[in-house]
């Protein structure tokens, strides 16, 4: 038998975190105005910290045609994408606006298709991407890196 385990910080609140995390949550939570999800009503925004120190935001965008829509995290890769060599990120934090959620300080994390792409672009820069995830004003999670949450992954090395 094999036991895959992860390692992760747990805060009760957003001021216990540094405050460049702090700030980083906040940018993630304001961008949830910047999401359009009429249709699950389900505002995610997130924020990448890159190496430059810039701060890039984005939310998900969903479609008519639901399978259409885009996650704020792969929205988020685009929009940072579009630094060109300067796009190495530091930290990305995911936080959320949902009016209807049964539990309104649950933390979301991010959906299977998201993971995969944060660790591919793990890969592509060569360094982990932190992972902050909650509400400012709840608890909050850190990951160390965006492989941690997918463990037995696929990946390009199989392709070779
Ligand atoms: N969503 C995200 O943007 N990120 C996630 O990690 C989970 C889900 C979006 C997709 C859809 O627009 C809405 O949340 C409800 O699933």
């Amino acid at each position: 038998m094999a036991i895959i385990t992860i390692e992760y910080e747990q805060y009760s609140n957003i001021n216990e975190l540094s405050p460049d995390d702090a700030e980083l949550l906040r940018r993630a939570y304001e961008a949830t105005t910047l999401s359009f999800a009429p249709y699950s009503k389900f505002n995610v925004g997130a924020a990448a910290k890159l190496k430059s120190g810039d701060i890039i935001c984005n939310a998900n965008i969903e479609n008519a045609s639901y399978p259409i829509g885009i996650c704020a995290e792969r929205n988020l890769l685009a929009a940072v994408n579009s630094k060109g060599s300067k796009r190495t990120i530091n930290t990305i934090a995911i936080s959320y606006k949902n009016d209807l959620m049964p539990n309104q300080n649950d933390i979301i994390s991010p959906c299977g298709l998201c993971r995969q792409s944060l660790m591919e672009w793990e890969t592509m820069q060569k360094q982990n991407v932190r992972i902050i995830l909650g509400l400012p004003t709840s608890q909050v999670i850190i990951i160390r890196c965006a492989k941690d949450l997918l463990p037995l992954s696929f990946s390009g090395e199989f392709l070779q």
